[in-house]
């Protein structure tokens, strides 16, 4: 392997995968994610967006003061405000990196209303101050796959006179195909002086569910930076997913002989993480990291599985950090061996987590006869979403359900006040959800609710995942219980606790971001 074979990993699950809607994570969940994310060997972590709220802005300090070894970035849009800001920022990093941006197609230059001429000195006044800030600028055309190629050399150019370090290529909108992310790189590189100077950088959009092929064309051109987010968290069908781009290069270095830094087996675990924190489950059959990426369930799998793994298994599950044996624990099992089982899971717990896990696995072992491995996870996510008030808590519930009609008792405690409610409802859910309304009385509208079966058997666990929404406020709660309905009433007063925090706080998780991304 030589140095030019190396490909920088630029993780943006904190700026734009928290930027899809409902994923907004809390001050101290970023914190814990860029931790994860600079232990796991990312090279550079774009931390937020620090104009866009002050929440924004004291995330990205904090993570630039905390992060050990990777670069620590800011996005900033093409106004001198927002680079200053953004400076102020990062600037306690000890790697920090200025990220700055201006929608350079047709379409998005209509929206500043700025002409090919204004806008390229916009772009070179903008990332000449950045650069004399910082010595480490990036600068991306955003949609710079819908940018004719002429403007596009015109305004890379531009960038790399006046200082940019990296130039990043977005595919915005995921419009792009691999050929064509290809070309466009191969294009950049013949025909901008300087470009052999700098690093390319690909970021693609998933809209038609070919962003990790566009990246990887986009290295084979000669792009040696990709952007990407963990289980490919993003706006619309999401970014590059990290963990596919990372395997596919080490899986298949027969014909992608290109190296990161990335300790793959650190992946299970952060993917379990930002699932947790985002409310955003991953998906079964996801690459990867779904819960079925290495299952199999057909005979004829199992069969070539059982005689030689690699019949039907290209990379083992270690690999990323899966070591799950599904030797069901039960409730003899001891404080040590559920340690011993988390660590094989991915997570790393200190003393007094344990101690509270510990408690809440006996709880589980007590009513199911075998906790297997996912309903370790589901616990561990389930203790992991809720943590942010206990403002309210569920109490005591009874629900009568049936032909005749649904019902519902709930009690809750309500700060120091036991408060109840009986109430009905079209479902047992329906009627628990308008019992917590009528204690607790809030506009918040539901955008999500939905529920999965940890396991099979009809003891199983239920994992539901609840989003709310409450003047741009998005909000999410998650619980898990082997009793469905209890499940619910948990995750909606979990997500309501969120809220109540998101009201009331000053602080860096009080506001909402209302920011857009243009330059006027
Ligand atoms: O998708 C995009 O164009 C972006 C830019 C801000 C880099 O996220
Ligand atoms: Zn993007």
């Amino acid at each position: 392997m030589t140095d030019k074979n190396r490909v920088l990993i630029f993780d943006t699950t904190l700026r734009d995968g928290e930027q899809s809607p409902g994923a907004t994570m809390s001050h101290a969940e970023k914190l814990e994610i860029a931790q994860m994310l600079d232990e796991m060997g990312v090279d550079i972590i774009e931390a937020g967006f620090p104009i866009a709220s002050e929440g924004d802005f004291a995330a990205v300090s904090e993570i630039a003061r905390q992060a050990q070894n990777a670069q620590v970035c800011g996005l900033a849009r093409a106004q001198i405000p927002d680079i200053d800001r953004c400076w102020e920022a990062v600037k306690h990093a000890r790697r920090p990196r200025i990220h700055t941006f201006i929608g350079t197609s047709p379409l998005h230059r209509a929206i500043p209303n700025l002409d090919m001429d204004q806008m390229a000195e916009r772009i070179h006044q903008t990332v000449t101050h950045a650069r004399n800030l910082c010595d480490n600028v990036q600068w991306s055309p955003m949609d710079a796959t819908r940018t004719e190629h002429d403007y596009l050399c015109r305004v890379v150019e531009i960038a790399i006179k006046a200082g940019a370090t990296t130039i990043n290529i977005p595919d915005t909108v995921g419009y792009t195909a691999p050929r064509e992310s290809a070309d466009l790189i191969r294009m950049l590189l013949e025909r901008v002086p300087g470009a052999d100077e700098i690093i390319f950088a690909t970021h693609c959009h998933n809209d038609l569910g070919m962003a990790t092929a566009n990246a990887l064309a986009a290295v084979e051109a000669g792009a040696r930076q990709i952007e990407c987010t963990i289980n490919g968290l993003g706006e619309r069908a999401g970014n590059t997913a990290l963990e596919e781009v990372v395997m596919a290069m080490r899986v298949r270095n027969d014909i992608m002989p290109y190296q990161t830094g990335i300790d793959t087996t650190k992946i299970i675990g952060i993917s379990r993480r930002v699932a947790a924190v985002s409310g955003f489950a991953v998906q079964y059959n996801k690459a990867i990291v779904g819960k079925n990426a290495f299952l199999h369930e057909s005979g004829i799998h199992q069969d070539g599985v059982l005689k030689n793994v690699e019949t039907f298994e290209i990379m083992r599950p270690a690999d990323i950090g899966l070591n799950e044996t599904n030797i069901a624990m039960g409730k003899h099992s001891g404080r040590a061996a559920l340690r011993a089982k988390l660590r094989d899971l991915g997570y790393e717990v200190g003393d007094n987590q344990l101690k509270d896990v510990f408690v809440r696995f006996k709880a589980l072992a007590d009513r199911k006869k075998e906790v297997y491995d996912d309903d370790i996870v589901a616990l561990m996510q389930d203790s992991a979403a809720n943590t942010d008030s206990d403002h309210l808590q569920v109490r005591h519930l009874r629900v009568v359900c049936g032909s005749d009609g649904q019902s519902a008792a709930l009690t809750l405690l309500v700060g120091d006040e036991e408060k109840r409610a009986e109430t009905t409802g079209d479902g047992p859910v329906d009627a628990c959800f308008n019992a917590v309304r009528q204690i607790f009385p809030h506009e918040a509208r539901l955008l999500l609710y939905q529920v999965h079966a940890v396991t099979e058997g009809t003891d199983a666990q239920a994992t539901v995942s609840v989003r709310m929404e409450e003047d741009g406020r998005i909000v999410t709660g998650q619980a898990a219980d082997t009793d469905t309905i209890l499940a619910s009433v948990k995750a909606y007063v979990g997500a309501l606790n969120r809220l109540i925090v998101r009201r009331e706080m000053t602080g860096p998780d009080s506001d909402a971001k209302q920011i857009s991304m243009y330059s006027h």
